[in-house]
Parts: structure tokens; C-alpha cells; sequence
């Protein structure tokens, strides 16, 4: 494997996403002064966030790195809708979206958001086809037509061999393609990884990187946490947590 090559072509994307920012190209997402806080009784409060404002250019490539307990889950969950902040407001596609019921934020999610887990969240007694089909299922969409499109989406992950097996009959590598496939199959704009090849060995998370680079050279969003430095330095852009703020916005 060249170490090289992925540098390469990292530094030639670089000026196009700059181009992009001086277009003043339309926003992914955008968050303002968020704030998290955990009440856990009494008067102990977690402050998991606090003030972070960030923008996610359409066509986005950002790595979030940070020491354990910085805030990068706790700002992913909130950018994955899938929490409210305590403060501070949340664009996604133009809309303020940190305070919508929680009936609200199941439908953005649904139709904005696509995700990616480290542990890859896969339903054991499902096939292939069927887990990625999964989302799907919940909003009644269960057609010979959604099926087609889960196969053409298994293929293009490179599982075509594998459509009937159950995550337990895959490698991890197999049942991250799943995860990505899955998170894809509601065509979000705006695709959320937290430690996507945090389980994996070095070739196959090198292999599950292409696929997010492919996604994002074919216009998507993506926001990725890593502890990993050469995994982050793959994404178009790097920040930092610390004791939930931004390192660069000291
Ligand atoms: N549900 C919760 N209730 C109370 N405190 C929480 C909760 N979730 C997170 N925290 C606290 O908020 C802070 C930020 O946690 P978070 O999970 O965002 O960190 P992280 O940067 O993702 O860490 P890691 O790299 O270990 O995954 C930590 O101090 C954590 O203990
Ligand atoms: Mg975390």
C-alpha cells in the first residue's frame, strides 16, 4: 500500500474546496455558539460543549479530532440530530433544526442524514439487503423497487456476492460496506461517521476511506471523528476539540 499516493491526491482536492469557499458556496450545516450540558442531578453538570460554531460547506471533507471526552460524539450526535443542544441554534439545508420535536428530527434525519457507526449498528438477523433496507422499512417503503435499489447500492460496496449473508457471516471490512450502503440509501446530502475504521486494520480501513472519498468526489458532505491522524488527514480539512470548544476558535 503507497502512503504516498493518498497524499497526492488530498493536495490536489485542496484547491477546489478553497475555490468553493470563496464562491461562498452554499452551506451543508452550520452550527452557532453550541452548547451541551449534562445534568446528572444536584449541581453536577457536564459541560460536553462549550460555544462551538462551525461551518460545513457543501461538499465538505472534515476530520474531528480530539482527546477522549473533548465533545466530538456529543457535537456528532447533535449534528446527526440525533440530540438537542442546550443552546445555540443548528442549520442543515437552511433550516433551523435545534429545536424541532423529536417527531421532527426522526424525519430530517430520515431525509438529510445518512450515518456511520464504529460498531457498524448492524441488525444481526438480517441479510444484506435487508439491513440496508432497514431505513426504509420505517417509513413504509418496502417495494420491489426499494429492494433494487438496496442490491445496485450492495453492489456498488462491493458485496454483490454477499446479499443474503447475516452480519455474523461477514468481516468487519463486509459489514462496514453494509453501514455505508445503508447510510446512503435515503441519497442523504450530508453523510455523519463517528470512527468509522476505529475496528478495522489498516488495508481495510484504507478501503472503507476510498469508499467515503468516492462519495464525497460525487458531492456529498461528509463529517467524520477519528482518532487517527492519517485517517483524518485524508478528509479536505482537520479540527480540533478541546474540553468541548474548537482548538482553532482559541
Ligand atoms: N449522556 C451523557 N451524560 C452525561 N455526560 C455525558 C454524556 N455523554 C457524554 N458525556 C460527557 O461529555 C463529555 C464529552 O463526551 P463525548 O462522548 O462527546 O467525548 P468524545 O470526544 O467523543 O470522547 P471519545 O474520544 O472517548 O469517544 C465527557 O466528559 C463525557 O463524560
Ligand atoms: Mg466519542
Amino acid at each position: 500500500m503507497s502512503t504516498s499516493e493518498p497524499h497526492a491526491r488530498f493536495s490536489s482536492r485542496l484547491p477546489s474546496a478553497e475555490n468553493g469557499h470563496d464562491a461562498r458556496s452554499r452551506q451543508a450545516a452550520r452550527v452557532v455558539n453550541l452548547r451541551k450540558e449534562y445534568h446528572l442531578g444536584g449541581n453536577n453538570i457536564v459541560h460536553a460543549l462549550r460555544g462551538v460554531s462551525l461551518d460545513f460547506p457543501e461538499g465538505d471533507f472534515v476530520a474531528i479530532m480530539g482527546q477522549s471526552g473533548s465533545g466530538k460524539s456529543t457535537l456528532l450526535n447533535l449534528l446527526g440530530c440525533l440530540d438537542r443542544p442546550t443552546s445555540g441554534q443548528y442549520f442543515l439545508g437552511g433550516q433551523d433544526v435545534s429545536r424541532l420535536s423529536d417527531y421532527e428530527l426522526s424525519r430530517v434525519r430520515g431525509r438529510l442524514l445518512g450515518f456511520i457507526f464504529q460498531s457498524y449498528n448492524l441488525i444481526p438477523q438480517l441479510t444484506v439487503v435487508e439491513n440496508i433496507q432497514a431505513p426504509l422499512f420505517y417509513q413504509g417503503r418496502v417495494g420491489g423497487k426499494e429492494t433494487e435499489r438496496c442490491v445496485r447500492l450492495a453492489t456498488m460496496v462491493g458485496l454483490r456476492e454477499r446479499l443474503d449473508h447475516r452480519p455474523f457471516q461477514l468481516s468487519g471490512g463486509q459489514q462496514q460496506r453494509v453501514a455505508i450502503a445503508r447510510a446512503l440509501v435515503n441519497n442523504p446530502r450530508v453523510i455523519l461517521a463517528d470512527e468509522p475504521t476505529g475496528n478495522l486494520d489498516s488495508q481495510t480501513g484504507e478501503e472503507i476511506m476510498r469508499l467515503l472519498e468516492a462519495l464525497n468526489e460525487s458531492g456529498r458532505t461528509i463529517i467524520m471523528v477519528t482518532h487517527e491522524l492519517d485517517i483524518a488527514q485524508r478528509a479536505k480539512r482537520v479540527v480540533v476539540m478541546r474540553d468541548g470548544l474548537l482548538e482553532a476558535a482559541h
